[in-house]
């Protein structure tokens, strides 16, 4: 469903009468095209320090355009405030900050950028994670990190986002993926996000298939974000195996014969949904996507067992069961990847969706209890949490509930099920093990559960 407000806010006379009233302005955001090649279309600023060193050895693939600025790290051309191109990308080591006193450097740093950035950049913070850092001034000096990104990037404008990775001991190879992702349009839709990145054993071979000879199970794949979800695995080169309910049956075969994959017809919540699914999946399968998701909005007062039943058992009952499934057979392979589809609601809550935010919250909670039990098989377990998506689903959400969604988000817009697909494709990546255990957020930083 269309946003006519971002339609008539870049319009020549909204734009004025949207200045003109004080109005949120969204911008149209800058989002992947197919057949771009390039992760960067303009200038990538590298700053800071040790991690400079090993992303410049690979900056060259993402742009032509990489320059340096308060780094000694970086092998590159030096950015003059003022005098330099404007910065479609920009990475900030602040890994070796360790003190109070260090911490300017973060002022000093993203000030003079600030008004030299391009429509839709995008900005990404390096850090350690705190809690494996042994002094506590430098562990404080780190988690102040967080809270300078999340702050910062509800100041960025014009589509511009930020988020802060805390890079572990020996994931440093896994900067690349990570990089492809947050400095691009793949990212369109997430800011203000903390991720953990740690040592991972698999890596990309082809950027431009980065799944390729990889087989990914999308459950809910007939329509939304699911169908998205199973349009980006295909581009990024899996073979594909969409499921959905029996009744979707018709729109399920049609994507799947464009996508060149196979369709399951099968509730995930029948009794024998286990045993069919591992029958479907022969030859194994190497990225599962638990999509599949239904809402029976009530308060709590007037929810019947009925609304809250079907909820808990299609959203959370069903990726238990059927993960539980697919590892005991052996049909999830070594360096699996699962991806849960949650949603800000489980880490906000929502009035009206008690049902609803505990499946979403189960989720979270399976990911991180999952995801040290799965490390030594090599398979990663994560949550996605979109927050408000143009979809059929939230279609149905009353006008003006529907509006504010959509603008109480430091991006003052909808999604699109593209966004959260491409963040699932990224975390279904053989490189992106190096998350486990976290729930990515795909809101536009929305102020719900921030
Ligand atoms: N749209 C949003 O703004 C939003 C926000 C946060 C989270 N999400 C989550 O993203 C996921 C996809 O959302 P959407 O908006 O695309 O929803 P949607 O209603 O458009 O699609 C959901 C799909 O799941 C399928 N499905 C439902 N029950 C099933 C069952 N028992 N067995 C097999 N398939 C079943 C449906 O047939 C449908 O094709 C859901 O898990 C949803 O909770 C959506």
């Amino acid at each position: 469903m269309s946003d006519r407000y971002i339609d008539f806010a870049n319009s020549a006379l909204g734009h004025r009468l949207v200045g003109a009233l004080g109005l949120p302005s969204p911008v149209r955001l800058e989002r992947w095209q197919a057949g771009r090649l390039r992760p960067i279309e303009g200038a990538l600023l590298l700053g800071g320090g040790p991690l400079v060193a090993p992303i410049a050895a690979f900056a060259h693939k993402l742009t032509d355009a990489v320059y340096s600025y308060a780094s000694d790290a970086a092998p590159a051309q030096a950015w003059i405030p003022g005098h330099g191109p404007r910065l479609k990308a920009v990475v900030l080591d602040a890994s070796a900050l360790t003190s109070v006193e260090q911490l300017k450097q973060l002022r000093e740093f993203f000030q003079p950028l600030l008004r030299n950035l391009d429509n839709s950049a995008h900005l990404v913070l390096l850090g350690r994670a705190p809690q494996s850092l042994d002094e506590p001034f430098a562990a404080s000096a780190q988690r102040a990190l967080e809270g300078f990104a999340r702050s910062l990037a509800k100041e960025l404008r014009n589509g511009a986002t930020l988020q802060l990775l805390y890079v572990g001991a020996g994931a440093e190879s896994q900067l690349e993926g990570a990089l492809r992702f947050f400095l691009s349009p793949k990212s369109a839709y997430v800011s203000g996000q903390v991720v953990r990145l740690q040592a991972c054993a698999t890596q990309v071979q082809d950027w431009s298939r980065p799944l390729a000879g990889r087989k990914a199970l999308v459950t809910g794949a007939a329509r939304g974000i699911g169908a998205a979800i199973a349009e980006t695995l295909a581009r990024d080169g899996a073979h594909v195996v969409l499921l959905d309910v029996p009744q979707a049956r018709a729109d399920l075969d049609a994507l799947a014969a464009r996508l060149g994959g196979r369709s399951v017809a099968l509730d995930i919540c029948a009794a024998d949904a286990g045993a069919q699914l591992i029958e479907q999946l022969p030859d194994g399968i190497d990225i599962v996507v638990h999509n599949a998701g239904i809402t029976r909005d009530k308060t709590l007062a007037n929810m019947t067992p009925e609304f809250w039943d079907a909820v808990l058992a299609v959203n959370l009952q069903a990726p238990q069961t059927l993960t539980q499934a697919l590892l005991d057979s052996g049909t999830l392979a070594d360096n699996g990847r699962v991806i849960l589809l949650a949603s800000i609601s489980g880490i906000a809550g929502n009035r009206g969706q008690t049902n609803y935010a505990a499946s979403k919250a189960g989720l979270i909670g399976l990911a991180e209890a999952w995801a040290p039990l799965l490390h030594g098989r090599g398979i990663s377990i994560n949550a996605v949490a979109p927050g408000f998506i143009e979809t059929q689903m939230t279609a149905h959400i009353p006008f003006a509930l529907r509006e504010a969604g959509r603008r109480m988000s430091s991006l003052g817009q909808g999604g699109l099920p593209q966004d959260v697909a491409e963040a699932v494709a990224w975390l279904a990546q053989p490189g992106s093990g190096a998350v486990s255990g976290q729930a990515l957020r795909v809101c536009g930083q929305s102020v719900l559960g921030a």
